[in-house]
């Protein structure tokens, strides 16, 4: 993702600001700036919710749905999987090194990864299998539940266990080294169109002011005038009406 606060901002500290939802609340000052790794979290929560409710609802999903579904799935994918890498060869090794009695909390969050990597590849061989057989759809519509579960409460683990210990564990400097060299992963994986528009489609306008302001005016303008019309093309052929997909210019 692209973009950050200012500085250490409100929205970085208060989850609830950024999250819809919340499973915790962090009182005490920090200088990590956390917004755009919060971001990303209610995003995965979000799309996984709506797949789940997509595959599980009587909708049609045949020709430039279904492949708009898979598209989207790919791109949501590549994504989730670029932040389970970071956070396994990256964050968590600075965790354990910092607090080793979290040992086994970043053991159990580890193993949730590879739990979920069973389900991805589960998933995305049902969506190949439901292209030539409509009738694998509640057999595909039982493992998106099952992954939306998952991310929900691997995410939870992860903010009641890990977020708290990065705040208290990590410095500015490394947590600005993270987030420099993900931003260049990105940018590399040609994220950034996608993961832009995904990351702040539900976030508070502020919030969504305050990644746009702190960013290059180029960056801005292309989000604005190429990124974002292209997700909501995207969104508005793939959910067609079912949720409130308003993605903020
Ligand atoms: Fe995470
Ligand atoms: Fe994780």
């Amino acid at each position: 993702m692209v973009g950050r606060c200012a500085e250490p901002c409100p929205a970085s500290l208060d989850h609830a600001s950024v999250h819809g939802r919340s499973t915790m609340h962090i009182e005490r000052p920090s200088e990590l700036d956390l917004a755009k790794f919060l971001l990303a979290h209610q995003g995965f929560r979000r799309q996984a919710a709506r797949l789940r409710d997509l595959l599980a609802s009587p909708e049609e999903l045949t020709g430039e749905r279904l492949a708009a579904l898979t598209r989207h799935w790919t791109k949501y994918l590549c994504v989730l999987e670029h932040h389970h890498t970071t956070e396994d060869e990256k964050i968590w090794p600075l965790l354990r090194a910092a607090a080793p009695e979290a040992a086994a909390a970043l053991d159990e969050l580890e193993a949730e990864h590879a739990e979920l990597d069973r389900l991805i590849d589960a998933s995305a061989a049902a969506l190949v299998r439901l292209a030539d057989d409509p009738y694998h759809r509640p057999a595909a519509a039982a493992l998106f539940g099952e992954f939306a579960d998952l991310v929900d409460r691997h995410l939870d683990h992860e903010e009641k266990h890990a977020v708290p210990l990065l705040l208290t564990a990590l410095t500015r400097d490394e947590w600005l080294a993270i987030e420099t060299a993900n931003a260049a992963s990105l940018r590399a994986h040609d994220l950034v169109p996608f993961v832009l528009p995904w990351s702040l489609e539900d976030a508070p306008p502020a919030v969504v002011d305050a990644f746009l302001s702190s960013s290059p005016p180029e960056l801005r303008t292309v989000y604005e005038k190429v990124w974002l019309p292209a997700y909501q093309r995207q969104a508005r052929l793939l959910w067609q009406g079912m949720f409130d997909t308003a993605a903020r210019a």
